[in-house]
This record gives C-alpha cells, sequence and structure tokens, in this order.
C-alpha cells in the first residue's frame, strides 16, 4: 500500500498567498469591471534592468550557435556570476567570502525552503511570529511541528515580534538548535541593528545553535547603520547560511534567481558531538537534487554588478521605498501603528481586531489587496501588511480608496 507522508497532513490547507489569490478571483470573477489593486504579495512590478535584458539577448544568441553553445552548467553557478557575487556583495563591505561558499539558485523560497533537510529531525526550531510561512511550513513538512492548535505548531519555539517589543523578538532564555531570522523582516519591514545580531550571533555559540538568516530584503536598507549581511557580525560565519535573492532587489519574481552563502566554517554536530561542516553538505544536496540555473538567467543576474547595473538597481529599489514611504505616512497620520517601510518595502499596520475581516473590507469596498497579519502567525493578527511594488499612481489610488473605507 503506498502511504502518504503525515505530516503533510498536519498542514493549513493552503499556502497563504495561494489563499489570498483564490479569494481575489472569486472576488473578480464577481465583479469583472472592479478595478483590483495589489499590494498583497510582495511582487514587482516596475521591468527588468536594461543591463539585465542586454545580458540576456546576448546569452540568447550564444546558446544558438554551435561554438558558443552551453549544455548543463555547473550546479552551485557560474563562476562569472559567483565572482560578481562576492565581490560586490561582500567585499566591497570587506566581509570575505570566497566564491566556492555561493551557491547560486532559482530562488530564495526554494532555498529556505530545502535547507532543513540538512538536519535531523529531532531539533528544537524557533521562528519569528509573524513570520513568512515557508519556514515553518517546510519543517512541518518534515515532521518538526507537531500538532497545530490555536494558531501554532505545538513543537516549534515561537519568537513574539509585537508592539509592546518593537517587533523584534527577545533572545530566548531556552536552548533553540536551529533558528529562522529574516531582516529587513517580512512581513513587519522592521530592520535588525549590529548589537541585536551580534545577541544572536553569540548565542548561537555558546548553545552550538545555527542561524538561517533571510536577507531577500537587504536592498531596501538606507540607513547606513544597519548591516546587510549577519556576515558584518565577527564570527557569524560559524554558525549561520545566508539567503539572498535577486527578486526584489532586481524585478526577478518571474525570471528567477537567488543565492545561498555557506561559510566552510559553518558547523553542525552529529549524534557524537563531532563537528559536522556544512558547505560540503549542502553542496552535495544541490549537485544530486538541482541542475543549476539557466545560462542567460545567470548573464541577467551578473550584469546587475556592473556600475550601470547597481545604479539602475538602486532606482528600482529607490522608487519602491517612495511608495512604502508614502503608505506608512498615511496610516501614521491616522492614528494607526505602522511600522517597516523605511529600509524595506512591506508597512506592517496594527488596524483592527480580526486581520481577515479587514483584508475582506478592503478587497469588496475598496478593490485593494493587503496580506492579512494572521497569515504570517498569530501575533498577526489584528495586523495587515501592504506591499509597496506597484506604480506610484496605483499606490496613490489604493491609498484614496482605503481612506474612503478605513478613515
Ligand atoms: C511575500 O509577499 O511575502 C513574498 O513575495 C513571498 C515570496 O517572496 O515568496
Amino acid at each position: 500500500m503506498i502511504k502518504v507522508n503525515e505530516n503533510f497532513l498536519k498542514l493549513k490547507s493552503s499556502y497563504l498567498f495561494s489563499e489570498i489569490a483564490k479569494r481575489v478571483s472569486a472576488f473578480s470573477e464577481k465583479n469583472p469591471d472592479k478595478k483590483i489593486i495589489r499590494l498583497g504579495i510582495g511582487d514587482v512590478t516596475l521591468p527588468l534592468p536594461e543591463v539585465s535584458i542586454r545580458a540576456l539577448h546576448m546569452a540568447v544568441d550564444e546558446m544558438g550557435k554551435e561554438e558558443t553553445f552551453r549544455g548543463y552548467g555547473p550546479e552551485n553557478g557560474y563562476e562569472f556570476l559567483r565572482e560578481e557575487i562576492v565581490r560586490v556583495d561582500y567585499r566591497a563591505r570587506r566581509i570575505c567570502i570566497e566564491e566556492d561558499e555561493i551557491f547560486v539558485s532559482d530562488g530564495a523560497k526554494c532555498d529556505t525552503g530545502n535547507f532543513q533537510e540538512l538536519f535531523s529531525k529531532d531539533i528544537l526550531v524557533s521562528v519569528q511570529d509573524p513570520v513568512y510561512p515557508v519556514y515553518v511550513d517546510t519543517n512541518v513538512m518534515s515532521g518538526r511541528g507537531g500538532d497545530f492548535k490555536d494558531g501554532r505548531y505545538s513543537e516549534f519555539l515561537y519568537l513574539q515580534s509585537t508592539k509592546e517589543n518593537n517587533y523584534l523578538p527577545e533572545i530566548p532564555n531556552k536552548k533553540v538548535d536551529l533558528i529562522y531570522l529574516c531582516f529587513p523582516n517580512n512581513p513587519t519591514g522592521v530592520v535588525a541593528s549590529k548589537e541585536y545580531l551580534k545577541a544572536w550571533v553569540e548565542y548561537a555559540k555558546e548553545n552550538n545553535s545555527l542561524i538561517l538568516f533571510d536577507a531577500a530584503y537587504e536592498a531596501f536598507i538606507r540607513n547606513e547603520n544597519i548591516p546587510h549581511s549577519i556576515y558584518e557580525i565577527e564570527g557569524a560565519k560559524e554558525v549561520s547560511v545566508e539567503f539572498r535573492s535577486f527578486s526584489k532587489t532586481a524585478g526577478f519574481t518571474g525570471l528567477r534567481a537567488a543565492y545561498t552563502v555557506v561559510p566552510k566554517e559553518c558547523r553542525v554536530f552529529d549524534s557524537q558531538k563531532n563537528k559536522i561542516m556544512l558547505n560540503p553538505l549542502w553542496n552535495r544536496r544541490q549537485s544530486t537534487k538541482f541542475n543549476g540555473l539557466s545560462y542567460p538567467v545567470q548573464r541577467a543576474a551578473a550584469a546587475i554588478y556592473s556600475e550601470r547595473g547597481q545604479a539602475e538597481i538602486r532606482s528600482l529599489s529607490d522608487y519602491y521605498l517612495k511608495n512604502a514611504k508614502k503608505i506608512k505616512e498615511v496610516f501614521l497620520e491616522k492614528g494607526y501603528t505602522a511600522v517597516g517601510g523605511e529600509d524595506s518595502p512591506y508597512v506592517w499596520i496594527n488596524g483592527g481586531e480580526d486581520s481577515w475581516e479587514i483584508f475582506e473590507l478592503l478587497l469588496n469596498k475598496a478593490g485593494v489587496v493587503c496580506t492579512p497579519g494572521v497569515g504570517f502567525g498569530k501575533c498577526g493578527e489584528g495586523h495587515i501588511r501592504l506591499s509597496a511594488f506597484n506604480s506610484r499612481q496605483n499606490v496613490k489610488e489604493a491609498l484614496d480608496r482605503i481612506s474612503k473605507v478605513l478613515f
């Protein structure tokens, strides 16, 4: 008899963004003439940088000629891309990372989701609450979640991010094995100072834990005192893996490109407490299960590291940051608590009792899609997340429509 992996039966019936998409398409079927403005899922709307378009065209032409055609590439990415990543994202910030510590992939969602495969089933996992649901769901799939009750899985340690702690959870006073941190945070948009990350790195060292640091939104950081990488903290390489994405940085949500940094000194332990290095383990996993990102997409990704490319991607994030600032201002003026939106494309608004109710109200009465906070965890109840990924005009119109309904 073919038996199911029963861990999958413990998942909530649908993934947050699929549930939202279902509700939005039901609304649009009933109201075909109503223009919907989407400030829900963080999906970019501006086109790809010109440097990437040019690189794509050239790479496609290369693939069409026998002399320059390429078949399978290296699973972890071409050297031309990994060199550029190291040069611009790390060495320029005085962080020493080597090319063979970079693993290029097709998305930070897949990487943050897949990485937990390297760990034993019986570890204690901690996640922030609210949290990007991928960290939770993938650990549930692997049997680490326990039962779902009252909005939480029984076996995780949830780190509460609430108004009271400025949405920055305290370091736990018990031992946790695997820690997911995301800064600038999705969904709250809150950033972490050097001191805060330093405390986590110290904690991870003392407790033999590992930090999975999701830095998918680092390109939105403008405050010079805020670290872009966890490796800006001394000693972090031993205890942290970092995830980066080209999706929000360079408009690649539809093209797909990301990378994961696994430093050579980064360690876990076997049941005899021997150190096991993670870099060769992730390499082993990727070379078995992943065949690399397509050559043209890697060329498009590498193009953003030229001087011109850096200017183009900066103007993309500047554009969205201006939207975020406007969204935040409007809610603050009306007396709401709103955080994020400064070094982040997300604004996290505390605005009512039931966040699915606010979602429905905004969809039905204003034709605006938000993300209900409770979809990110119990502490998200009473909140909504608005994304700045849309045109200036649509954001303005959405805010006008929201004002009529909420204020
Ligand atoms: C979000 O809206 O939280 C993100 O777009 C989801 C993702 O990047 O997978």
